[in-house]
């Protein structure tokens, strides 16, 4: 027999989705627990930035409280520095979202007193805002009717409804056909769980409330079909270099590009300006070492790191130097002419013990971990 369409059983539809929501769904979400009136559209808003791309419990566990503690409103937001943004954001990657929060807090202040606007269209001209994130904000923060597809709802609905590329008009025409506009908000929220806890890459189908709906349940690998990109390999040599000074120790960093472009974006096709945003132990792709240049320096490590599109290899390097002029002659022997990476990026020598203030990437994290295990240093 064959499968009942959704849109053609919309009221039974919205009714499993309602139950298992309530028996099942994340209710206790502290985003999901917010005035739906505009008054906390800013918290839901910073939930929704952060929980692209990345995982519910870490956003939970790590982010969005220390975020809210430190910047509880849009206009705290707006006057905070890049820096400190970037650094509460420091291990949630794709470092665009952070600086485009600030811009986005800035426009609001100065465009629309102090408080997000209205209405998925408006929502959407702010930077780092697009479809998916106007329309939850406007259904989750101002109770408006309207949906929206985000990674997860596309694979619901793609098997659904037996689609294996859709495109973002047709999932965003099912969105608004297929939506409970009796309960949005309960209906949306329902749509991400079912899509995180059940209609998972390894979709769970026997537990799923809408089965009985979904022409894609014979074959739900094929739904939709993957274009998923093999990661690109990237092999880079890091160097900490560090030296001591009344009692101080300095390690050098290349420090951030202000401004920088949206380098670090998921749709990013360069790497040589891989972490724009962030400290960094300079570093170079490692066919360009020059061996003259490494003879003062011990190879510490290599690990491995994955990062945004990169499976990146690193070797470690150490040297302590008597002073800093030392340093800098020896991180421009290093970098000279190695167009790439660090080469482009200002040296900053910074005292050690001021790191846990800093934005730094989590590659460079991972090496001053390795570094400081070593019994020999
Ligand atoms: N992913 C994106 N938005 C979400 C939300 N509101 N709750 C849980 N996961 C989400």
């Amino acid at each position: 027999m064959p499968t009942r369409s959704a849109l053609d059983a919309l009221p039974t539809f919205h009714a499993h989705i309602a139950k298992w929501y309530a028996k099942c769904g994340r209710v206790e979400l502290p985003w999901r627990n917010l005035a739906r009136d505009g008054s906390q559209s800013y918290e839901v808003y910073i939930s929704e930035i952060m929980l692209q791309q990345t995982q519910v419990s870490r956003v939970l566990e790590e982010f969005y409280f220390p975020f809210l503690r430190t910047f509880p409103t849009l206009t705290a937001l707006a006057e905070s520095s890049e820096q400190e943004v970037l650094r509460l954001w420091q291990g949630l990657g794709y470092y665009t979202r952070a600086r485009n929060l600030r811009k986005c807090a800035q426009i609001c202040v100065e465009k629309h007193g102090g408080a997000l606007p209205r209405g998925v269209e408006n929502l959407q001209k702010l930077p780092g805002i697009g479809s998916y994130s106007a329309g939850a904000i406007s259904c989750f923060g101002f109770g408006e009717s309207v949906g929206f597809v985000d990674a997860n709802i596309r694979r619901v609905f793609s098997r659904l409804f037996a689609l294996a590329n859709p495109t973002h008009t047709e999932l965003q025409n099912l969105a608004t056909k297929l939506l409970d506009t009796n309960d949005s908000f309960s209906y949306n929220q329902a749509l991400l769980d079912i899509g995180a806890l059940v209609c998972k890459p390894k979709p769970l189908c026997l537990v799923c409330p809408i089965r009985e709906f979904c022409q894609g349940s014979h074959a739900p690998q094929n739904y939709p079909q993957k274009v998923s990109k093999p990661r690109e390999s990237l092999h880079l040599a890091l160097f900490a270099i560090d030296f001591c000074e009344s009692d101080i120790s300095y390690i050098a960093l290349t420090a951030p590009q202000q401004d920088s472009l949206s380098l670090d974006s998921p749709h990013s096709t360069h790497h040589t300006q891989l972490y724009a945003g962030l400290y960094n132990l300079p570093m170079i792709p490692t066919p360009l070492l020059k061996s003259h240049a490494l003879n003062p320096l011990t190879l510490i490590g290599h690990y491995k790191h994955a990062y945004t599109k990169y499976n990146i290899t690193t070797q470690l390097w150490h040297t302590r130097c008597t002073d800093e002029s030392m340093a800098r002659a020896l991180l421009d022997s290093l970098l000279h002419n190695s167009s790439q990476y660090s080469a482009q990026k200002p040296i900053a020598f910074v005292p050690i013990h001021t790191l846990p203030t800093l934005p730094l990437s989590s590659l460079s994290h991972k090496a001053l971990k390795i570094l400081h295990a070593n019994p020999m240093l």
